[in-house]
């Protein structure tokens, strides 16, 4: 293992902002992440793990122990006796490539996660979802490294506790577990998730086969959304606010465009946080080199040279904007270190 000190962070990140780690090492074995947490606690640093760094964003230099998951390998289990197949992933390997591998290897059912930016390892943290699914509904168990309990163990996609954007790992204030592989259960057989308007629209005709469905997904999301690689952002910047239905009825009346989405609780409802900030007039606004994208008002840019603070400077003018017009809190998707 070797640990590498005072590296610059911004090209390990899709925000792009500088900052620089005290330490930092690439850990591609077990074995090298015992040594990388042992190195961490001799020396009292703070140690922070880093897989694709697409939900991140550093607000200042850190002082402790970049940790960046590299591991990689794909077991692919064809499913015997009408057994759905399963694959075990390498937390380091980068979430996209599984799906383009999948689909060619006809293991259905990640096709509408196309194109979502990052690790296999960071995927369950956040339970990532786009386009009517959600990693969640794949996911058998999760092998983890247990720095409670200083030991290797799988955890069931209950004990994840998944939820909208959430999961355990992302819940506890100190979360316990390093994610190093990821089992997940898929279809041979296969029925289309076309539940979100943006496919529907596109195949109410004639049903797609998974294929054109993950081809479909990449091109949505290539017209939608920045490339991270050409302009700096992390996805979704907030989470889409879950309100009362109370509320919503309430706000329907001064904003009658307003829509809702269902959730799994009967007196709350989704709102989306794009419509929010796109109807306060936030799309395309600046401040400095960090930016609301033209395109889509929940995505903030560094159009080059911003600092992480410039980004939160605006995403603090963006909540305070919410919060005032709408009495809704918009709460970041996005992990601020
Ligand atoms: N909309 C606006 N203005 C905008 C953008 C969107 O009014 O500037 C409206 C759209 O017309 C649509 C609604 O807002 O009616 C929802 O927009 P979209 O379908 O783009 O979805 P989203 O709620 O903004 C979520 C995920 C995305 C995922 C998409 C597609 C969250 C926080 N974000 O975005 O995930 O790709 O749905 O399913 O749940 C990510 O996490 O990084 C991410 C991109």
């Amino acid at each position: 293992m070797k640990i590498e000190e005072s590296r610059e962070l911004s090209s390990l990140t899709t925000f792009g902002v500088a900052s620089t780690a005290a330490h930092y090492t690439k850990v591609t074995t077990e074995s090298e992440l015992i040594e990388a947490l042992h190195f961490a606690d001799t020396m009292s640093l703070r140690a922070q793990i880093l897989g694709g760094g697409s939900n991140l964003l550093f607000k200042d230099d850190f002082s402790g122990l970049i940790i960046h998951i590299a591991n990689t390998g794909i077991l692919w289990l064809k499913g015997e006796h009408g057994q759905n197949p399963r694959v075990i992933v390498s937390a380091g390997e980068n979430w996209h490539s599984l799906v383009t591998s999948a689909v060619k290897k006809g293991f259905y059912g990640l096709e509408n996660l196309a194109l979502i930016p990052g690790t296999v390892g960071a995927a369950p943290i956040q339970n990532i979802g786009a386009y009517g699914a959600e990693i969640k509904d794949y996911i058998i168990e999760v092998k983890v490294f247990d720095l409670l309990k200083q030991k290797w163990r799988i955890l069931t996609a209950k004990e994840c506790e998944f939820a909208y954007r959430d999961s355990l790992f992302k819940r506890l204030e100190i979360n316990p577990y390093i994610i190093w592989s990821v089992t997940l259960e898929l279809e041979t057989s296969w029925i289309p998730n076309l539940a979100h308007k943006d496919l529907f629209d596109v195949f109410s005709k004639k049903e797609p086969t998974a294929n054109e469905v993950f081809i479909e997904v990449c091109k949505i999301r290539r017209k939608k959304l920045p490339d991270p690689l050409v302009i700096g952002n992390a996805g979704s910047f907030f989470k889409n606010p879950l309100i009362s239905t109370d509320n919503f009825e309430e706000l329907k009346i001064r904003f009658p465009y307003l829509k809702c989405y269902s959730t799994e609780y009967s007196d709350l409802v989704k709102v989306s946080a794009a419509w929010l900030l796109d109807e306060a007039g936030w799309k395309g606004k600046k401040r400095g080199s960090a930016a609301v994208y033209d395109h889509h008002a929940l995505i903030l840019v560094n159009n080059g040279g911003a600092t992480g603070k410039d980004i939160l400077l605006l995403a603090q003018d963006m909540r305070d904007s919410i919060l005032t017009t709408y009495g809704i809190t918009l709460e970041p998707e996005v992990k601020i270190i």
